[in-house]
């Protein structure tokens, strides 16, 4: 199903617009020209930092990346292997919060209840635009990067890793990174940003994390293992409402899907027991690439161990009950058991059995 905007983000989108820049969301071609500008700006400094200063990056912002962030973070939420209704933390950071996604996403649906929320932004612009715009937060003013780990904390780090990547304070930030026991990371789907974040995985992994999502088992990634160009990266499907379609009718690109690469890490006991018990113990694949239907048969590429793994059924056994259809990205399967497995350690053929 489509993923959509919620109707309250869009109204605070709407009233920042109009009160601090006096254009209205049915502006289309305006809007159009300051995205276009951001874009080329990121497209041609890709290591630069966010140029909030200038009105056309703040509008930029406010139209486009808040609300694409906003549902690839939703996205992101939507593929734990269960639902979260209450945060298990009592502290939330969002590090390099921009117009903070994030902090919209647990505030609309009501995930911070009795959790604080702290956004911490080296410019103090985005945080000013996020007060006027009504999201309830406290500032920080400079993160702690001490790296005890701190009990119940979350932090999420979305589209600012890559920001940070020439910052000398990197190496901070990245030890940093292990004082959370929930983390929430979220890059764009590009192969830098997917490799980089497997190289994360594997920190991660080495510092008693457990991987939430996108990954069903904790074994090396077979993406990172068996090649130098593959990166685990998600796509979903977008609805967007009609202001955005006028917008994007003026932008020489379109999004009808977004993508994203992303980590969902915790060292939370009660967390990590109930996941040993459901998807780790158990024979569950994630389906990370598009069906392919070739000659004869079709193929989905799956993820559930260290190999390259492709479920593999002959169109001719389509009817049978063995055959798992309908297959989306990011949907966690389980591996029947009428299979037979073939191939090597770098790619393996999961053939579906008829059970006729
Ligand atoms: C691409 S924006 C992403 C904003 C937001 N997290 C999102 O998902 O839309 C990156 C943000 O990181 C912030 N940033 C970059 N370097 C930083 C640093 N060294 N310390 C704190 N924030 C930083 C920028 O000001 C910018 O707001």
């Amino acid at each position: 199903m489509a993923l959509t905007l919620p109707s309250d983000l869009v109204r605070a989108i709407e009233n920042l617009l109009t009160k601090q820049f006096s254009l209205r969301l049915s502006d289309g071609r305006s809007l159009a020209e300051h995205v276009k500008r951001l874009s080329d700006y990121y497209l041609k400094f890709p290591y630069a930092t966010t140029p909030w200063q200038e009105k056309w990056c703040q509008i930029a912002q406010l139209v486009y990346f808040l609300p694409l962030n906003y549902l690839r973070i939703q996205a992101a939420w939507s593929r734990l292997p269960w639902k979260l209704d209450v945060l298990p933390v009592s502290q939330w950071t969002d590090v390099g919060c921009g117009l903070s996604p994030m902090g919209w996403y647990l505030h609309l649906n009501s995930l911070i209840k009795d959790v604080r929320l702290f956004l911490y932004d080296h410019d103090p612009i985005p945080l000013k635009m996020l007060r006027l715009m009504g999201l309830p937060f406290q500032q920080m003013k400079q993160p702690n990067w001490a790296t005890e780990p701190k009990s119940s904390h979350g932090a999420s780090f979305t589209f600012v890793l890559t920001e940070l990547e020439k910052d000398e304070q990197r190496d901070k930030w990245h030890k940093g990174l292990w004082q959370f026991p929930f983390l929430f990371i979220v890059e764009p789907g590009l192969q830098h940003d997917g490799r980089y974040l497997l190289k994360i995985r594997e920190e991660a992994l080495k510092n008693n994390y457990f991987v939430l999502a996108p990954c069903t088992h904790h074994q090396p990634c077979p993406l990172k293992q068996h090649s130098k160009t593959d990166w685990c990266h998600d796509r979903v499907l977008i609805s967007i409402p009609e202001w955005m379609k006028e917008l994007q009718h003026y932008l020489p690109f379109k999004n009808h899907s977004l993508t994203f690469s992303y980590l969902i890490l915790t060292t939370l006991p009660a967390l990590k027991n109930h996941y040993e018990s459901t998807v780790l113990s158990a024979s569950k694949a994630r389906v990370i690439g598009d069906t392919l239907n070739l000659k004869g048969k079709i193929q989905q590429a799956v993820c559930w161990n260290d190999t390259r793994s492709f479920l593999t059924y002959l169109k001719r056994d389509i009817n049978s009950q063995a055959i798992l259809t309908d297959l989306t990205r990011g949907q966690i399967i389980d591996i029947p058991s009428s299979m037979t497995v073939q191939g090597t350690k770098e790619r393996l053929e999961i053939r579906l059995k008829s059970t006729k």
